[in-house]
């Protein structure tokens, strides 16, 4: 089968498509065809080495798809040969002509769904819905403010932040992408490339605060905006898009009685599988009736994986890319 290798752990202009032996199963597992896999920003950080986990070389990465099922370990009750799925649980793997993944792990779907909305509904939007429901507890009438707003997890946060009733100030860098995160649903926005993101925050929350902040970007943007939290607010660490992880002066937290509340998605879904299974369901049921939706900005065949990964990696994206297979 055709998969896209990393070799070493480095740059994204080294991964190679080559020809490879297809994944064995075993009793736990289903063998999938992929029909498209989603980007994420992990998957870069991971192919250069600066992720949490550290496969051993060579690997296939990708760590999301959509596919069909051609074959089922003895083990894997409930599946059967021609089932669509998603999957995301495997760190790796995605960006191949097949994979094996544990039964365990794969989310059935109905056939109607486009693989490549799809294969993009998983890590982002899963992200988003953990963080604001089980970590933030996010309220009905709450000012919840997005930052990186029309990048995966943000946009998936400003239309999971409306499904569950709150006012959404969107933030991010450019209009044209305030523009596609108001299509999705955001009440208010905030450019941080001219405004002030502390002063714009007070100002679209009548002088309170945030009451829940949702941080992809870290940085510089992490030093100002954690200065409008509102008392019994939740700043939720989802990531360091910029490249910098920042210091927080645990003072602020005092002074002004909020919390600061990491987030980290795949740990949920290994601990707390339940709930994990609860989420999806109820993510499936808002995408069924429009609330929840997947915005593709681009598509790239398996052979331009690379181009793909540097298009988000270099702050191009807005909403997801995916890569179709076959
Ligand atoms: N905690 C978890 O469980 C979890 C799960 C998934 C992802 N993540 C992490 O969340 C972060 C964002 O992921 P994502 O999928 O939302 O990524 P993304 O689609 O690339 O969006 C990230 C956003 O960050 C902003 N940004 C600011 N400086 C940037 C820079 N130097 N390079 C790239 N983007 C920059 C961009 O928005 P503006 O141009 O508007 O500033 C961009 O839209 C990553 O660090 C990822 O590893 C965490």
């Amino acid at each position: 089968m055709k998969a896209i290798i990393c070799k070493d752990y480095g740059s994204l202009d080294d991964l190679t498509l080559e020809d490879t032996a297809p994944p064995v199963t075993d009793p736990q597992q289903l063998l999938i065809k992929v029909l498209s896999a989603g980007v994420n920003f992990p998957d870069g950080l991971l192919i250069k080495g600066l992720y949490q986990v550290k496969p051993d070389t060579p690997f296939i990465p990708g760590m999301e798809l959509c596919g069909e099922v051609i074959d089922c370990g003895a083990a894997t009750d409930g599946f059967a040969i021609g089932d669509r799925i998603i999957a995301s649980s495997a760190s790796y793997g995605a960006f191949a002509e097949q994979v094996a993944i544990p039964a365990a792990s794969a989310i059935k779907i109905p056939a109607s769904l486009d693989p490549v909305h799809a294969s993009n509904l998983l890590v982002a939007h899963g992200t988003a819905h953990h963080a604001l429901k089980q970590r933030a507890n996010l309220a009905r009438g709450e000012n919840l403010v997005v930052l990186g707003a029309a990048g995966g997890t943000g946009l998936a946060a400003v239309q999971i932040g409306k499904a569950m009733g709150a006012n959404v100030i969107a933030a991010a860098s450019s209009d044209e992408k305030l523009a596609l995160a108001k299509r999705n649903g955001a009440d208010a926005t905030i450019n941080y490339s001219n405004e002030a993101i502390k002063d714009a925050i007070r100002e679209h929350t009548n002088g309170k605060g945030a009451d829940v902040i949702y941080d992809p970007v870290g940085g510089d943007l992490f030093d100002s905006s954690v200065r409008a939290m509102a008392r019994n607010g939740r700043y939720l660490v989802i990531g360091f898009a910029s490249g910098t992880i920042p210091k927080f002066p645990v003072n602020l937290a005092l002074v002004k009685e909020f919390s600061v509340v990491g987030v980290f998605w795949g740990t949920f879904t290994r601990k707390e599988p339940e709930s994990f299974a609860a989420n999806m369901q109820e993510l499936l049921q808002w995408h069924q009736q429009g609330r929840v939706t997947v915005e593709i900005d681009r598509v790239f065949d398996l052979k331009d994986t690379a181009a793909a990964l540097s298009y988000v990696m270099d702050r191009q994206v807005k909403g997801k890319v995916a890569i179709t297979i076959g």
